[in-house]
């Protein structure tokens, strides 16, 4: 049987992880995969996971079963972290492993409820949202996102492709911090997108995997919040990967809101979901989300370390931004401050990509995304100097 097997795809995030670690060169710059980085290079475990564990480690009793959703609390908690109050009846949730775990059971409840539906996805986005869409055999299109010259949105276009979604479609849009790009839709423009879509009978579907990366917690959930309140349908796949630094532990969260009279058979699905691909989803992670939201202490200091993160990385986007002003001579990569998250795609050619991983030891993800936390005081103008002579 196993010599049927073909080769598969390697995945082109993960794969420069390994290509990263093979190089010898002290002076390699890391700036693929989505990992939060601090300015020695370390991936911390935040202060208040540290206390959770400690504590939990002194207070847990048991290990057995929790529910086939998750513990109850965490999707209490989560469900008011992303979406404030007030969703109690329309809210159906189950706890998933990871971000990437709450998109694929969200694909498999779009394909179970309606299989021939088209799921829309920007152009560009992660890559695996069409990887696993394709593995799934549903339909899927893309719309226009960002206008490579300028580094921004691509307005007009995506209105454009939107204006050709059907009824029943369900439209990926990413909630804060466009991956891979990094541009992200502004207030007016997110409420033109949700009157549109409203208009044509779509589902949104939130993909949210770094609230608190952009402007801010709360900031960060005003467009998700937005499309709550606007939709009577609609699906949201949040992470705790980055914004409490888990990443390992797989923590995520599938919320789907509906109709208060559906919530019960929603929810049954959602829990046959878990129980057919994994039954009882991961519970260490997200017993430490519940207990750092539950506890005022630990949720301030929380809170505090997560905004110390975003603040380090609209610093480095800055700099950044300066020292290619500098390099270049030019105002071409002012966009890079403006960016939000901790991905900009640069706007550089796969053979330039190339230039800087094997000339510079520069490693970035093909479509010129770079990881803006990989960087650090003494590597921004490192990258700026290779970038500008790339450009000379
Ligand atoms: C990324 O885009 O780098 C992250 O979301 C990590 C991943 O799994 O690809």
């Amino acid at each position: 049987m196993l010599e049927a097997l073909n080769p598969q795809p390697q995945d082109k995030i993960l794969q420069l992880i390994q290509m990263y670690k093979d190089d010898p060169r002290d002076n390699k710059i890391d700036l693929g995969v989505g990992v939060y980085k601090d300015a020695t290079g370390l991936t911390p475990v935040m202060r208040a996971v540290k206390a959770a564990e400690k504590k939990l480690w002194e207070t847990e009793k048991t290990k057995t079963y929790t529910g086939l959703a998750g513990e109850p609390a965490y999707n209490v908690a989560m469900v008011k972290m992303i979406l404030g109050d007030g969703y109690a009846d329309r809210a159906a949730s189950v706890a998933t492993p990871g971000g990437t775990g709450a998109i694929r059971q969200a694909l498999e409840l779009i394909k179970l409820a309606s299989p021939t539906a088209t799921v829309w996805l920007s152009n560009p986005t992660w890559p695996n949202h069409p990887s696993i869409i394709k593995y799934l055999g549903m339909n899927m299109a893309e719309y226009r996102y960002f206008d490579a010259a300028t580094r921004g949105i691509d307005f007009a276009g995506l209105i454009e492709d939107l204006g050709r979604v059907k009824a029943g479609d369900a439209v990926l849009l990413h909630g804060c911090c466009h991956n891979p790009t990094g541009a992200n839709l502004n207030a007016d423009q997110w409420a033109e997108v949700a009157k549109l879509l409203l208009a044509k009978g779509a589902i949104p579907f939130v993909d949210l995997a770094y609230q608190g990366f952009g402007d801010g917690l709360e900031a960060d959930a005003a467009s998700t919040r937005l499309i709550a309140e606007t939709f009577p349908e609609v699906l949201i796949a949040a992470s705790c990967s980055k914004n409490f630094g888990i990443y390992r532990e797989r923590t995520g969260i599938l919320i789907a809101l509906g109709e208060a009279s559906r919530r019960a058979i929603t929810q049954g699905n959602l829990n046959f979901l878990n129980r057919q691909n994994y039954s009882f989803p991961p519970d260490h992670g997200a017993r430490l989300v519940t207990m750092i939201l539950e506890d005022d202490t630990l949720r301030a200091d929380w809170k505090a370390e997560l905004e110390e993160v975003r603040l380090n990385m609209l610093t480095l986007r800055q700099s950044l931004a300066d020292e290619l002003r500098r390099a270049t001579n030019s105002d071409r990569f002012d966009f890079v401050a403006t960016h939000r998250g901790m991905f900009s795609r640069l706007g550089l050619t796969e053979a330039q990509v190339n230039i800087l991983r094997e000339q510079h030891g520069i490693y970035m993800v093909g479509d010129s995304r770079i990881n803006i936390a990989g960087l650090n005081a003494k590597t921004v103008p490192i990258l700026a100097k290779a970038i500008a002579q790339l450009a000379a």
